[in-house]
């Protein structure tokens, strides 16, 4: 087979250490994908004096595919989040980030949710802005976030028909109706005209958000695919990989109609970056769903299997799965079980 092109964005912080992980963990599987390496973060600026240089986004329109790694975004001013432009420019509007136990034993066994976030809308397409008052420039803060109607159906149906096709029994729509109750309330409203058409292959049910952080705690069993908007998807789905250990283990999807790019779900971790002990766990996860997203399920659980067994089997575990070894050894441990 031709090999595939894909864009690979190694990231900031600790992105570059597990993107080595992943190169290497590939040429010993004999990686499907031509690589086309592309800066993008802060590492940008210092290079391209841009953190989204024109040439990585040539390079993801031309390949459509894209791995990447975490990026640094500024808290508070400073230039805005990569990671939202890309998923604007290539209309990525569904984020899939699948919790499903790879090491058992831990607080919680047998964890397998989807968590389906609504990628574009919401509080992270809201326009923001200071009111001054008095000689206080910013004393009050506004935000006033959207949803659409045609958005929230795209994401919702795309949840079903995942859940179609993965053998998935329920949907649970999460909202705050009660309080947000046109923002979200929109969202239920197309999750329940949704439910009909797939009446005895997939249930629907629905969860106010605060109620399912609660609940994802106590009885997380009871949860299978989970939609809902996109800033409670971003909060709901760092506390699903707390469910299977951190989010060492926690890989990332972002799907559109015209490009995909997957990603771990943690950031560039300044606190541990270049120190190599990151767990490159996530991002191998994440190419994963990478190979599968590309019809090659083979190579995905391969990869999979050969993760699961450096963990389980041969027993190494990086730091924060409370162990000692570093990004090489795990790295190492996985290429050993590919052989
Ligand atoms: P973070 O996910 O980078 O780190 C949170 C904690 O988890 C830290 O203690 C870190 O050391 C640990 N951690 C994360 N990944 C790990 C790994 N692979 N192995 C071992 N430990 C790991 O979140 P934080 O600190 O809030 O954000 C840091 C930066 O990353 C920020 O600039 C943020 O905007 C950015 N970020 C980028 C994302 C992306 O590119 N998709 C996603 C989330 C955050």
């Amino acid at each position: 087979m031709a090999p595939i092109p894909a864009t690979l964005i190694p990231g900031d912080g600790i992105g570059p250490e597990i993107m080595q992980s992943v190169i290497a963990v590939f040429e010993a599987m004999g990686s499907p994908f031509a690589w086309e390496t592309a800066p993008a973060g802060l590492g940008a600026i210092a290079t391209h004096g841009d953190p989204l240089p024109a040439s990585t986004l040539d390079s993801i329109r031309r390949t459509k595919l894209a791995l990447k790694g975490p990026l640094t975004t500024p808290v508070g001013g400073g230039f805005k989040s990569v990671n939202v432009e890309l998923r604007r420019e290539f209309e990525l509007f569904a984020n899939m980030r699948p919790a499903t136990t790879l090491i058992p034993g831990g607080r919680y066994d047998d964890i397998d949710i989807t968590l389906v976030r609504e990628n574009l809308d919401g509080f992270y397409a809201a326009f923001e802005h200071y009111m001054p008052v008095g000689d206080d420039h910013k004393a009050v803060a506004f935000s006033a976030g959207f949803n659409t109607r045609a958005g929230c159906r795209r994401i919702i149906r795309h949840a079903f028909e995942y859940a179609v096709a993965n053998g998935r029994k329920k949907v649970t729509v999460v909202h705050k109706a009660n309080i947000l109750k046109a923002l979200t309330g929109i969202f239920l409203d197309v999750g329940r005209e949704m439910a009909p058409e797939y009446e005895g292959r997939v249930a629907m049910d629905d969860r106010i958000v605060d109620a399912c952080a609660m609940q994802l705690v106590l009885n997380p069993w009871q949860f299978d695919v989970i939609v809902t908007t996109n800033l409670f998807g971003d909060i709901l789905s760092d506390l699903i990989a707390g469910l299977i250990g951190g989010l060492g283990l926690a890989p990332g999807a972002n799907i559109g109609a015209n490009a995909a790019i997957f990603e771990a779900v943690h950031g560039s971790a300044p606190d541990i970056a270049g120190r190599g002990v990151a767990n490159p766990a996530a991002l191998l996860l994440a190419s994963c769903l990478m190979l599968d997203h590309a019809g090659l399920h083979d190579q995905g659980d391969r990869l999979r299997g050969a993760i699961r067994h450096a963990f389980v089997s041969d027993g190494v575990r990086s730091r924060d799965l409370g162990g000692n070894a570093g990004t090489k050894e795990v790295t190492e441990a996985i290429v050993r079980r590919l052989g």
